[in-house]
């Protein structure tokens, strides 16, 4: 990966732009608007927020002044957990669209799996949400479908059942904690990986031996996350609403984490993580 632009290839032949711009947190109206505008400024063409996040229309209208072609862009969005459900997604999808204000949506995904705490019977209740996210497909709605906090127990029913499989999981991965078993399952069935919270949401930015190896390079740590998520083939989706580390942040193809370094941050022991686990979250 050379450029912001550069893209991975989904399973179905969509390209996706290799670092995406993350909106997790970013309050709706102008803060979303000015950062949104300024990420594509820098160069991001790909976006990513979610129905929960509450700033799908402050997306919408960055998207429509910057004036940029729509092919040009990538947006991703999420069904949040409430909606789960055949026909409860097909209407969530079309408020998220309004609120977008778009015709397509390049990537939708399933927010959080329905899980062994629920009440009802969780499998169904992903199959049931999946057929959606199918038909959406396969009538054009979006361009590519996936997942996001899904671990392989969550992904093996769908994978069997499905007619479109998955083309993305959209998982916490940061340094400290990399979730080797939910990507080498993701790996072993054409999923791409993408990165939420690639710098711990700001926890790994005071870390010594990040700082140390960020140095070497004299580069930020931020840069040396957004680095690492790349060389380990994975999608990072950094967010701020600061326009001077939105342009840092984007600063990432000028250099090359050694094998050594690579092999020293891989091996970091947890920390820094949000501590949320897919089987117990109650959201
Ligand atoms: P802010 O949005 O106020 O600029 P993550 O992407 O892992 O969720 O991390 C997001 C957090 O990290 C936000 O608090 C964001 O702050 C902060 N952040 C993002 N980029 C940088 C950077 N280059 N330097 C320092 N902090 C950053």
């Amino acid at each position: 990966m050379n450029a912001l632009t550069d893209s991975y290839t989904l399973a179905n032949s969509v390209k996706i732009p290799c670092v995406g711009f993350g909106t997790w947190q970013t309050p709706d109206g102008e803060t979303t608007v000015q950062s949104v505008l300024a990420a594509l400024e820098a160069g991001y063409r790909h976006v990513d927020t979610a129905a929960v996040y509450g700033n799908e229309k402050g997306v919408g209208d960055a998207i429509k002044k910057s004036e940029i072609n729509r092919e040009e862009l990538f947006i991703t969005s999420k069904l949040w957990n409430s909606a789960r459900g055949y026909e409860t997604t097909l209407a969530a999808f079309e408020v998220t669209m309004e609120k977008l204000q778009l015709e397509t949506l390049d990537l939708y995904l399933i927010h959080w799996p329905a899980a062994k705490g629920d009440p009802a019977d969780w499998q169904k209740t992903n199959l049931d949400t999946w057929r959606a996210f199918e038909h959406l497909y396969n009538t054009k709605r979006i361009r590519a479908i996936g997942v996001s906090n899904f671990l392989p127990h969550h992904l093996e029913p769908i994978i069997r059942d499905a007619t479109v499989q998955p083309m993305v999981n959209q998982i916490e991965f940061h340094p400290g904690f990399m979730q080797k078993e939910s990507v080498d399952f993701c790996r072993a069935h054409n999923i791409l990986i993408e990165a939420w919270s690639p710098l711990g949401t700001g926890k790994m930015l005071t870390d010594k031996t990040l700082a140390a190896i960020a140095a070497k390079y004299d580069k930020s740590v931020a840069q040396l996350c957004i680095r690492w998520c790349l060389q380990n083939d994975t999608l990072p989706l950094p967010k701020s609403v600061t326009p001077s580390r939105i342009r840092e942040n984007a600063r990432v193809f000028d250099f090359a984490i050694s094998d050594a370094d690579m092999a020293t941050i891989n091996a970091m022991p947890y920390f820094g993580g949000s501590g949320l686990n897919p089987d117990e979250i109650n959201f």
